[in-house]
């Protein structure tokens, strides 16, 4: 099958020099990547900017931008029958780009932010996408509620939520506790390191899959 996976964090430009970025490694997108390849299955992962090697067996799309993440994404998704959204995509971009390094000058200065497009949210209003679709809900409060709000919204079949205000999980950890949240059923899986955790999200994803292929 073809999978798309995106990864990793943005970067918003400011400046030539400057960007709005976030804490993700991008190492759960890679883990998840790495794990379809070897189960035999032709992967595109969309990466921003990490610092990690391109898991073997794997196509490799690098951007930085949302915009570019999200011109990337339209442009693939179309072949894809699973599509995991795993990339921290930032929500806002500065208005407008300065062509040269911002100077200081006043003691204060104001950031315009306009909101990204929603790419996760496109798949299915915008581009149709019919395959199984597979997002990330990273909360810090009222996990379930939140990630139940995401699966409906962004049109989901799964949601793999997890609670980042807890220490040792998460953004920029070897390791994570995730609860998937299907629209009939939550589960709870153990803490696990990425690379144990990705083997299990990909075997539920293909079953889900294979169910959703059964029941059309
Ligand atoms: N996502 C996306 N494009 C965006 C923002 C988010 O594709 N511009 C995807 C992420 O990859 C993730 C899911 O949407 O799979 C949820 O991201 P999150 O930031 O938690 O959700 P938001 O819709 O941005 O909601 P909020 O920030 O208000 O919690």
């Amino acid at each position: 099958m073809n999978i798309l996976v995106t990864a990793g964090p943005t970067r918003e430009p400011i400046d030539p020099v400057r960007f709005i970025g976030n804490r993700s490694s991008g190492k759960m997108g890679y883990e998840i990547a790495s794990a379809f390849a070897r189960e035999g299955h032709t992967v595109l992962l969309v990466s921003g900017p990490t610092s990690l090697d391109v898991p073997d067996g794997v196509d490799f799309l690098p951007i930085e931008s949302a915009n570019e993440m999200n011109e990337a994404v339209a442009n693939h998704l179309g072949r894809m029958q699973v599509a995991v959204f795993a990339a921290a995509v930032a929500d806002y971009t500065p208005s407008t780009v300065a062509k040269e390094k911002i100077k200081k000058s006043a003691d204060a200065i104001m950031l315009e932010l306009v909101r990204t497009t929603d790419i996760l949210g496109s798949c299915r209003s915008e581009h149709g996408f019919a395959g199984t679709l597979v997002g990330f809900a990273a909360e810090t409060e009222n996990l379930i509620a939140h990630a139940r709000e995401k699966l409906t919204r962004k049109q989901c079949d799964l949601i793999i939520a997890n609670d980042v205000s807890k220490p040792g999980i998460g953004f920029e950890s070897d390791q994570n506790e995730v609860t998937l949240v299907y629209p009939e059923r939550i589960e709870q899986l153990p803490l696990a390191s990425k690379h144990d955790l990705a083997h299990q999200l990909v075997r539920a994803i293909l079953m889900l899959h294979a169910e959703k292929c059964a029941a059309n």
